[in-house]
């Protein structure tokens, strides 16, 4: 019996979705813990690729709940647009729960993430439009409406009418897109019907899960550098993905999280704003954005990209008590002349041992580089560590040293089983 987290330890799109695919065939829950569909998680199988945004990863097995937990936002319209979507490729979300206590998207989020993105110009975040912050901050503010809410539906309508009528003031007023409120308020009430049989007490339903030694799965979305706290603020999202929010996010206490696993790109990659010390802004660059296929799944945005950095990694062992690494992505640096890793930070001279505590620091560090042979050979489907050329080996060993935590898998392409799983 086991609970594990798997988590982001960069700025996000790592390759969560498909590590959790892979261990969600030995566990009966995956469960959702923070974020909403700003989550882009891609899971291939045969020649199927499924890109999910709300429902968890582990919805491909018939033998797992997929729970959407307490600390996710909901956005309904993805949520059923998701759900037709897979059922129409013959996988059942019939299985699907949702929390009672997670919070809901209204369109005037949305309204509100736009416009305020506006208002930031050249200092925008590059959100995802999603409504996500927004939402969040309803939260905080004790005015967001949670899905339990739906069980109620003359209560249910009469507060989004309220709330709505609020929100459109909001959203005139810092010049955001307005919105109609009874064709709001009406196409909520459908929805609020269609989520009732899917809403449920997951705190409870994992407890009960734990107690009859069930193994269960929670699956982070975003990133350690997105945290709202540890991340590169205020180039944030606006919840905590790292472990301590799978706790949170889901009702299981930190006494019961048994295994962390952190997801780390044999290079790095970032959507959006903020600084990126190992950054690379030339024709390699350019090269892992082709050979990774490096645009975002959910806004298409090209995601910047540069090299690993061990600096990152070990923060984020830190402030996820990582238990062991998986590197995915290994085969996209296949072939390249030469692979650079960065292994400190240095600024104005001076070596920096610990991630900086600002952005502004973050912004003015120089990076220590340790330089690798390309192994110029392709790595693709590779299910050996023995069998990595050395070159790539030296890599994972790098990870392991600067981390101090064993690296148990290794990517080696988009397919289920293309991974080294390392016992
Ligand atoms: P997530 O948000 O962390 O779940 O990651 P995404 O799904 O957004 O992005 C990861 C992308 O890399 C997806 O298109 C995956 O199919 C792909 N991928 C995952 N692992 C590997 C790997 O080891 N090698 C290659 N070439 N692609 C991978
Ligand atoms: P997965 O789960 C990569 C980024 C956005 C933006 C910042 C804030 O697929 O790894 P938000 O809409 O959350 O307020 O945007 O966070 N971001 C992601 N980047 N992968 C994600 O999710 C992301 N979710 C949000 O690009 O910089
Ligand atoms: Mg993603």
């Amino acid at each position: 019996m086991a609970v594990t987290v798997v988590v982001g330890t960069q700025w996000g799109d790592e390759g969560k979705a498909k590590v959790i695919d892979l261990l969600a065939a030995s566990h009966s829950i995956v469960a959702r813990y923070q974020g909403g569909h700003n989550a882009g998680h891609t899971v291939v199988v045969g020649d199927q690729k499924y890109a999910l945004q709300l429902t968890p990863s582990g919805v491909l097995y018939d033998t797992v709940t997929p729970v959407i937990g307490n600390g996710v936002v909901v956005d309904l319209p993805t949520l059923f647009k998701e759900i037709d979507s897979l059922e129409s490729r013959g996988v059942s979300c019939e299985r699907l729960k949702v929390s009672s206590l997670a919070h809901l998207i209204f369109p005037w989020h949305q309204a509100i993430d736009a416009a305020l993105e506006n208002a930031r110009g050249e200092g925008k975040i590059g959100t995802t439009l999603k409504g996500i912050g927004p939402a969040y901050v309803d939260k905080v503010k004790r005015s967001g409406i949670r899905v339990g809410e739906v069980l109620d539906i003359a209560a249910f309508e009469e507060k989004v009418r309220e709330r709505a009528i609020a929100a459109r003031r909001e959203v005139s007023d810092i010049g955001g897109d307005t919105f109609d409120i009874d064709a709001t308020v009406s196409q909520f009430v459908e929805y609020a019907k269609r989520l009732a049989p899917y809403v449920a007490d997951t705190v409870n339903l994992l407890h009960d899960a734990r107690e009859r030694g069930e193994n269960i799965l929670l699956e982070g979305a975003q990133a350690t550098f997105l945290d709202v706290d540890h991340g590169t603020y205020p180039f944030v999202t606006s919840s905590n993905p790292t472990s301590g929010g799978a706790a949170v996010g889901s009702g299981l206490g930190p006494k019961h999280i048994d295994r962390v696993v952190g997801i780390a790109k044999a290079y790095t990659t970032r959507v959006g704003m903020g600084p990126f010390p190992s950054e690379l802004t030339d024709a390699l660059g350019e090269a892992l954005v082709d050979i990774g296929h490096e645009y975002g799944t959910v806004t298409g945005r090209r995601r910047r990209t540069g090299w690993l950095d061990t600096v990152m990694l070990r923060h984020a062992t830190r402030v996820n008590s990582l238990t062991e690494i998986a590197l995915t992505k290994l085969d996209v640096l296949d072939t390249f002349d030469e692979v650079k890793v960065c292994v400190g930070y240095r600024i104005n001279g001076e070596v920096m041992k610990n991630y900086p505590d600002t952005v502004e620091r973050l912004g003015h560090v120089e990076a220590i580089w340790e330089s690798l042979p390309g192994w110029k050979c392709s790595t693709e489907g590779i299910t050996s560590f023995d069998a990595l050329p050395e070159s790539a080996q030296k890599l994972v060993k790098i990870v392991e040293r600067e981390t101090g935590i064993p690296v148990s898998m290794v990517g080696t392409g988009p397919a289920r089983d293309a991974m080294v799983v390392r016992a």
